[in-house]
Order: structure tokens, then C-alpha cells, then sequence
């Protein structure tokens, strides 16, 4: 199918991500380009429009990565943002000023509403600025369209070329017209219909599955997370039984979850699921060992010996799916996109499994469209909407070596936890919260008893895609019932704390 497709090209600074979700946001399906794809390439994706998306650059100053100039003569709308719109100002011999200092404020910014960009903008908006540089010299046949309160420019059009430069972020939350300026670039610039649509993308993707795969065998790791069970699920609609799933239980999950997971995928999906309980075998590699790295390595490992020794059972099959996801494609810096791929070496895949190729049914979507899709799917919302699990499960939340008995406590505290957020109805609005089982013990005293026990720490971030995260400000009477419900249920915990730090300077994880 011809999708109507905006390209946004990466010049570094972490932003394109976001942008991404916006334009996706509003029904236009987008990809990311590194910044030095071509105009021919480009123009081979017969895109609607392109996206400039940059930042920490500035012209003259150490790395300049540059475009190729041709983009400008493809005839479609180029919006260039912040280091894009340098690139813009600069590339039609313009001139930035420079500012006195890197700014990263928040600036009331005066908009000139006939620009197109504009339409329906309230002509004073707030805008989060973060350039090194505002425009000094508009290049010729441009025109200014944005000035802040002090009447520096941050932003020109050429309206005939439809070609946008902007000096400040409209994907940042505090650029409160953000949203809408997207939204008049995709629909009245580049005159986009929105025809980006999960359940669309669900039912072509099925049909496509069906078609590709026939009566061949096709084999899945599940591992209960989101993406896993989205492709596993994708599948199973296409094809039936002629897929094999494998869910290695490794005895790190979560209170319940081997069990719900057999439950919804093997039970009310009926999905050919054969679980492995491997927990003793995991439970024993990993005795003794207190290493994160190290801890890492052996699930990691281990996982890809149960799932080989499987699959050898099932015998030769044709295809392995995976859940891999858009931003695991960026990311890999593999590029280009397309639903089925041939098998390439991403670390982690068993080698003694016999299969042709590998089908990566999300390759083409974000995390949230993910989730859409698994409701299209109709996997239950709480799983659909579940926040991260490391692979590693609670072996990377156990500080220190990891026992039994530390697994049973960590599991009932969690639960607790989570049980609690949910009923303080914070459950949607804390990105990720868990509970670590801190390597510490401390004295206390219960019923006039002296004890030594177990210290467990609370986590709980806000964060957008987990590489920055700020703690989540959960209110003191959750979290007063939280440590209440925690000392006096769980066994051998007298002490729980919660954790204030933000991503950088701590993770996210413990370990
Ligand atoms: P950190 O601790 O690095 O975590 O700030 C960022 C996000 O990644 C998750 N995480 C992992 N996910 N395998 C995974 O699948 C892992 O080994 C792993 N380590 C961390 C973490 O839960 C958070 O969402």
C-alpha cells in the first residue's frame, strides 16, 4: 500500500524520536533518516514532506554535518528545526546571531499568523527555545515569521519554496502550540490526509503475513513483555498454529506473571505455547553471583541455550519472529524498514536454530503503536499497557547474589507496590516503578523485638523513552501505605526507602 510518508532527517541531538511520535500522532506515518541520505534516496520514498531535526550544532563550530542541497529542489515542504533551521537560514546565505550565552529558556514568542505554519496559532504563544543562535540576517526571498519579546527572529519561510526554518522546538512540551504547528506543516504544507491507522496497519499486516507465509513453520520467543506478544499475537492471527511459541519462564518475572502469561497466550488465544520451566536451572547458574554484568551475561546466555534446546525438539522451521521495534531498528543503525527481513546477526539470536529467515512484524512502529496495535488485537489493556520489564526480570532489582528467598520477598513487595499505585490510580501516569531488594539489612524492632532485616527500596520514574527520567513525585500518604503494607506483610523487611534521583546522574535500574 502507498502510505503518505514525511522523512525526517537526523542531525543528531536526540529529538527525532520525539518528533517521530508527534508527526505519528497525527496520523502521518514518518521515518528517520540519518542526515546524510541523499536527495536521490530520499526522493525514491516519494515522501509528502521532510522534517530537519538537529540539535547541539552550531554552524562554524566543530561538527557541521551538512544536507544534500537537492532536497530544496524535491518540491515539498522542508521543515527545518533548530539546527535544521540553521541549516536552512545558512544554506540560502542567510545569517545566524549568535546568542551571548547557550539558551534553554522558556520565551513568549510573538508569531505572525499569516504564515501557513500559523493557521489557527494564537498569535502570542510559548516556545521552548534552545539554540545557541537566533537569525540575524533573513536570507533573501524569506521573510520573517517568529520573533521572541525582544524581537530576536526564530523563524522564516520561503512560503512559494515551502520551505520552514524554526529556531525553537514545536515536539517540546512547553511549546504550546506545538502541536497544532506539526499539524498545519503535515496537513496544509505538505497536504497530508492523515491516512495512518492502526487497525489499517493491523489487517494489512496480517494479510501480508498470510500471504508471505503460506503453510510454512514459524517459530517465537515469547517473553510475556509487549512487543513479543504483539508479533507473537500478529502472527497467530495469520498463520494459526503453524506457530510455535516458546516462553522460557527463567523464574525472574514478576508475582503471577508465568502463569498469566500461559494463561492469556496458551489459554484464551490458544496460541501453540509450550512454556519451559527453567527456573531451577537459572536459580542454580546463577548462585553465588553478585555481579551485574556477570548476572546479565549468564540470563542472557542461559536463555539462549533453553529456547535452542527447544526449538532443536520442534525441528527445522522457516521462520523466527521477533518483536523487534522501530526504535530498536534506529537504534541498530540498520535504516530502511520493511516488514519482513532476511536473518542478520543481531546479537542475541541462537545460532543452532534452523531457520531461514526472520520476521519482524513491528519493525515499522513506535512503542505506543505497538500498544494500539496489541488492543486492535485484543490483548488485554493492562498487559498491552504495562510499563518496561528488563529482560533480566528481578535478577537485575536483587543486589548483590540471588537466593529464593530474596526472589519471594522482592516478588510480595513489588506486588504490594504495585497493587498500591494502581489503587492511588498512579499506575498510568508513573512511566516505571518497581521495588529493589537493596543489598542492606539494618536493624529494627518489631513487637518489642529486636530485628535485623531487609532494607527495600522503592523506584519510581517519569520519563518519556527511559534515557532521561526524573523521580516520580508520588504522594507521601501512597507512600506511607506502601511502606506500611510492606514491612508488616513481607517477611524479613523492616526498613523500606524511596528513591529521589533522577536518570542522569542514577539509572533507572539499580543494576
Ligand atoms: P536504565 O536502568 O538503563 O534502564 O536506566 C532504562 C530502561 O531499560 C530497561 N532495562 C532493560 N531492558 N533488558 C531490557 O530488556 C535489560 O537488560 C535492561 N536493563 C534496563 C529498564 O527497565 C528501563 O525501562
Amino acid at each position: 500500500m502507498v502510505r503518505e510518508t514525511i522523512i525526517i532527517m537526523d542531525f543528531g541531538g536526540g529529538h527525532s524520536q520525539l518528533i517521530a511520535r508527534r508527526v505519528r500522532e497525527a496520523r502521518v506515518y514518518c521515518e528517520i533518516l540519518p542526515h546524510d541520505t541523499s536527495a536521490a534516496r530520499i526522493k525514491t520514498k516519494n515522501p509528502k514532506g521532510i522534517i530537519l531535526s538537529g540539535n547541539l550544532h552550531d554552524i562554524g563550530r566543530g561538527n557541521t554535518p551538512r544536507i544534500d542541497g537537492d532536497i530544496f529542489s524535491l518540491g515539498i515542504g522542508i521543515l527545518g528545526i533548530s539546527y535544521g533551521g540553521h541549516l536552512i537560514v545558512s544554506h540560502f546565505d542567510g545569517k545566524l546571531s549568535s546568542l551571548p550565552q547557550a539558551t534553554d529558556n522558556n520565551i513568549d514568542t510573538a508569531l505572525v499568523t499569516d504564515s501557513l505554519l500559523f493557521s489557527d496559532i494564537s498569535a502570542e504563544s510559548q516556545c521552548q527555545i534552545n539554540c545557541t543562535a537566533t537569525i540575524g540576517v533573513v536570507p533573501a526571498e524569506f521573510r520573517a515569521i517568529a520573533h521572541t519579546g525582544n524581537q530576536s527572529i526564530v523563524g522564516v519561510e520561503d512560503g512559494d519554496k515551502k520551505v520552514y526554518g524554526l529556531m525553537f522546538h514545536p515536539q517540546a512540551l512547553h511549546t504550546s502550540c506545538g502541536k497544532d504547528l506539526l499539524k498545519n506543516f503535515l496537513y496544509k504544507v505538505c497536504e497530508c490526509s492523515g491516512d495512518w491507522d492502526m487497525t489499517d496497519f493491523a489487517e494489512e499486516s496480517i494479510k501480508r503475513l498470510r500471504d508471505y507465509i503460506g503453510d510454512k513453520k514459524v517459530l517465537c520467543a515469547l517473553s510475556g513483555g509487549v512487543d513479543s506478544s504483539v508479533a507473537a499475537l500478529m502472527v497467530h492471527k495469520a498463520v494459526g498454529k503453524q506457530l510455535v511459541c516458546i516462553f522460557v519462564d527463567h523464574g525472574l518475572l514478576r508475582k503471577d506473571e508465568g502463569d498469566q502469561v500461559e494463561e492469556i497466550f496458551g489459554k484464551q488465544f490458544d496460541l501453540n505455547l509450550i512454556r519451559v520451566n527453567a527456573q531451577d536451572r537459572f536459580l542454580s547458574r546463577l548462585k553465588g553471583v553478585s555481579d551485574p554484568e556477570t548476572k546479565r551475561k549468564i540470563i542472557g546466555q542461559e536463555f539462549i541455550r533453553v529456547f535452542e534446546e527447544e526449538a532443536r525438539k520442534i525441528g527445522r522451521v522457516d521462520y523466527l519472529v521477533q518483536g523487534t521495534i522501530y526504535p530498536d531498528v534506529i537504534e541498530s543503525g540498520v535504516g530502511g524498514s520493511s516488514v519482513i527481513k532476511s536473518h542478520h546477526n543481531v546479537g542475541g539470536l541462537p545460532d543452532n536454530v534452523d531457520f531461514k529467515e526472520i520476521i519482524e512484524p513491528l519493525r515499522d512502529l513506535l512503542k505506543d503503536e505497538v500498544r494500539l496495535v496489541g488492543e486492535v488485537l485484543g490483548i488485554p489493556k493492562d498487559l498491552v499497557w504495562r510499563q518496561p520489564f528488563p529482560g533480566p526480570g528481578l535478577a537485575i532489582r536483587i543486589i548483590g547474589d540471588i537466593t529464593p528467598e530474596k526472589l519471594e520477598i522482592l516478588r510480595e513487595a513489588d506486588a504490594i507496590y504495585r497493587h498500591e499505585i494502581a489503587n492511588a490510580g498512579l499506575d498510568k501516569v508513573i512511566w516505571q516503578y518497581f521495588t529493589v531488594l537493596t543489598g542492606m539489612r539494618s536493624v529494627g524492632v518489631s513487637q518489642d523485638q529486636r530485628t535485623y532485616d531487609y532494607t527495600v527500596a522503592l523506584r519510581g520514574v517519569t520519563s518519556i523513552d527511559g534515557m532521561t527520567a526524573d523521580w516520580a513525585r508520588i504522594p507521601f500518604e501512597v507512600l506511607d501505605r506502601i511502606s506500611n503494607r510492606i514491612t508488616s506483610e513481607v517477611k524479613r523487611v523492616n526498613r523500606v526507602v524511596y528513591d529521589i534521583t533522577g536518570k542522569p546522574p542514577g539509572t533507572i535500574e539499580w543494576e
